[in-house]
């Protein structure tokens, strides 16, 4: 079961210092450095999605991500083969299987797992016996919740998108209703032996409903985090959002 009353965990999602790399070609920005500083400030996890079109991080990241990381590596990824095939090569900490489109900026939506039950299951074995913790990001949707736990996932991570555009628009009542869900819903996976993550769009002003759901263990947070960092520095970025998430908790 979750250990439930601990420090809920902050995950520092790097991909997009590699986005602005990638802007211009050439190995700078390194998402390396930022791992290992966010590391230096207290990150308790690091997170990189290796995309199918490499259009943030590429593959030697996650080959120097595994090399000089202290903390555990959450290896985001499709559920390819291809994928499969290099997380079994590197056997990271975590490996949290997120739906990708080509098209999309971002992951737009949870996986649809409940559709997909005995292909997800075959896919997600190879994983856990290789000694991976498999994370499956969905949404705050009970079906789809009850098929992860029946594929034998052992963490869910809530998609936290939906309420995050919600308040960002200033529609109060879908944002309310969406936290709602999640609360319930985070309770309901936690009922059933899976531990929660949640992500996706938080902010300072998003953040403090989240981080107090006491099932939720950790948060996976990088596009603002990155972004504040171009302002006050990574550390003081992350230092700011882990007072928040600790008062959330306090
Ligand atoms: N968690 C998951 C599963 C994600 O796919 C992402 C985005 O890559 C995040 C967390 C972090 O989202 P953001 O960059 O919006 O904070």
């Amino acid at each position: 079961m979750t250990d439930y009353a601990g420090r809920l965990r902050l995950g520092v999602n790097i991909d997009h210092v590699a986005t602005l790399r990638n802007a211009r070609g050439g190995d700078l920005p390194d998402p390396v450095r930022a791992a290992q500083l966010a590391e230096e400030a207290g990150a308790d996890g690091i997170t990189a999605h290796l995309r199918e079109d490499r259009r943030h991080i590429i593959d030697s990241d996650i080959d120097r991500l595994m090399e000089t990381l202290r903390v555990p590596l959450n290896f985001e990824m499709a559920a390819t083969e291809e994928m499969q095939k290099i997380a079994l090569r590197h056997k990271p900490h975590a490996v949290c299987i997120v739906p990708e489109k080509r098209e999309e900026r971002t992951t737009e939506g949870g996986l649809e797992v409940a559709r997909e039950e005995n292909k997800l299951a075959g896919y997600i074995a190879p994983l856990r016996e290789a000694g991976c913790r498999v994370s499956i990001f969905i949404g705050a949707d009970e079906r789809q919740i009850t098929a992860a736990h029946r594929i034998g996932a052992q963490v869910i991570e809530l998609h936290t998108g939906a309420y995050c555009d919600a308040h960002a628009e200033g529609d109060f009542e879908t944002r309310d209703r969406e936290l709602e869900m999640m609360r319930e819903m985070s309770a309901y996976a936690h009922s059933l032996g899976l531990e929660v993550h949640a992500g996706h769009g938080l902010n300072y002003d998003t953040v403090t409903p989240v981080a107090a759901f006491p099932e939720v263990v950790e948060l996976n947070i990088g596009h603002f985090l990155i972004g504040e960092s171009v302002f006050r520095g990574l550390g003081p970025a992350m230092a700011e959002m882990r007072r928040l998430m600790d008062d959330a908790r306090a």
